[in-house]
């Protein structure tokens, strides 16, 4: 009686999913794997990460979880299409949308390749994350992010990204004699995928790059290994497949956008710190440039760090900065200032805002519209008036 009974209820309960799945092929929905299959079933989804935020196994973890966090949030659209009525489901169908949500899969297999690329290099070269443990949770956020800036500072896409809040940059900088440079130093904090240090190094200057999202380090190492990367375009990327909205056409959403314009052989002039900026240490004398892209109001406290861009300066070194002054969100930051309260605390902190007629054009004070990682098709723009200031540390 009781053997009946318990074979009955796993009939009661296969029958629903059997008749799931065979509406799902009848209806013409895409493809799933078991796992896919499974993560709708138990809704699973992954989020933020086990290990400490700035740690190598918190990057490593969410490089090698995310060709399956990318493909539980498929699962979760295919889902959601699921719940379409019968009819509903038979104009998505002729509206190709089971077919597009295939094209996502593939471009996550995509990007996944250049993904593996990075974690394998990042085993090959730091030890200690050999084996780092199969962890649970990763941060798809921050992989995106960093493919992202593989576009924005690697690409032939984002030329134009990169020339409007670079050149103001270079230009500054361009005023020192090129026999000169050799001699003189430049710290970049901040550097992300390093495309604005690697520019200057080219000057001639001898360069240090601070970064301490082990996220962009080790997508840098990844890209700086010629067993890796040895070829213009070598690599393939579907950035924006991810987010469905604000865009006019399938074929730019899934388009592919492929990296390096140039290959970053390294010189001997340019070199990667992997750590903290308030933690660093100037070389004798201090450094004759600090330059900050996008950076200040990244930082916690901005106090902290204007303080720490004076302190390693030289006498008569100079900070350049552009960028927003977006905070971090949810009163994560100790002050979150105005423009003109920026320009306030730079001058109690001792520099000399060079704003007057007698600087030369290049260093003075302007407004720079600056975007940061945009998708150039993308019916939505996010237009930084980001702000390009140079200030000097008295003699
Ligand atoms: C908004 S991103 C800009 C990256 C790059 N400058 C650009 O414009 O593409 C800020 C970068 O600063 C890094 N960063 C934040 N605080 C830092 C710190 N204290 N030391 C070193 N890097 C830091 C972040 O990891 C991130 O890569």
């Amino acid at each position: 009686m009781n053997d009946q009974l318990s074979a009955d209820a796993i009939l009661a309960c296969l029958l629903p999913i059997c008749l799931f799945l065979i509406s799902f092929a009848w209806l013409g929905m895409p493809t799933l794997s078991l796992r896919n299959i499974l993560d709708i079933i138990k809704g699973r989804t992954h989020s933020s990460g086990n290990y400490p935020y700035f740690s190598r196994e918190h990057a490593v973890a969410s490089y090698d979880l995310y060709y399956e966090m990318a493909s539980a949030e498929l699962a979760s659209m295919r889902k959601s299409y699921s719940k379409l009525g019968r009819a509903h489901k038979r104009i998505g169908y002729e509206l190709g949308y089971p077919r597009k949500l295939d094209k996502l899969q593939a471009t996550i297999e995509a990007n996944d390749k250049v993904v593996r690329g990075i974690r394998r290099r990042a085993r090959e070269t730091i030890p200690s994350i050999k084996r780092t443990r199969m962890p649970e949770n990763g941060d798809i956020l921050r992989v995106r992010e960093t493919l992202k800036h593989f576009v924005r500072d690697w690409s032939s896409e984002s030329v134009s990204e990169r020339t409007a809040i670079f050149q103001p940059i270079l230009d500054a900088l361009q005023t020192e004699e090129p026999t000169k440079r050799g001699g003189m130093s430049v710290l970049v904090p901040g550097a992300g995928l390093c495309r604005l240090a690697w520019e200057i190094s080219r000057l001639g200057f001898s360069t240090t790059a601070v970064e301490i999202s082990p996220f962009m380090t080790l997508a840098f190492r990844f890209l700086c290994s010629p067993e890796y990367t040895n070829r213009i375009d070598q690599h393939v990327l579907h950035p924006y497949s991810y987010w469905f909205s604000h865009q006019q056409k399938n074929e730019n959403l899934f388009r592919d956008i492929s990296f390096p314009d140039v290959v970053p052989n390294l010189a001997s002039n340019l070199r990667l710190e992997e750590g903290d900026f308030l933690t660093h240490r100037s070389p004798s004398g201090g450094y004759d440039y600090v330059v900050t892209l996008f950076f200040i109001d990244t930082s916690m406290n901005v106090i902290s760090t204007m303080e720490q861009i004076y302190s390693l300066l030289r006498p008569g070194g100079q900070w350049i900065n552009l960028g927003p002054l977006l905070w971090p969100s949810g009163a994560q930051a100790r002050v979150e200032l105005s423009l003109e309260e920026v320009f306030d605390l730079i001058r109690m902190i001792g520099f000399k805002l060079e704003d007057g007629n007698d600087v030369p054009e290049v260093k003075r004070r302007k407004t720079v519209p600056s975007e940061y990682t945009a998708d150039r098709y993308a019916m939505m723009k996010w237009i930084y008036q980001a702000e390009f200031w140079v200030a000097t540390k008295p003699e």
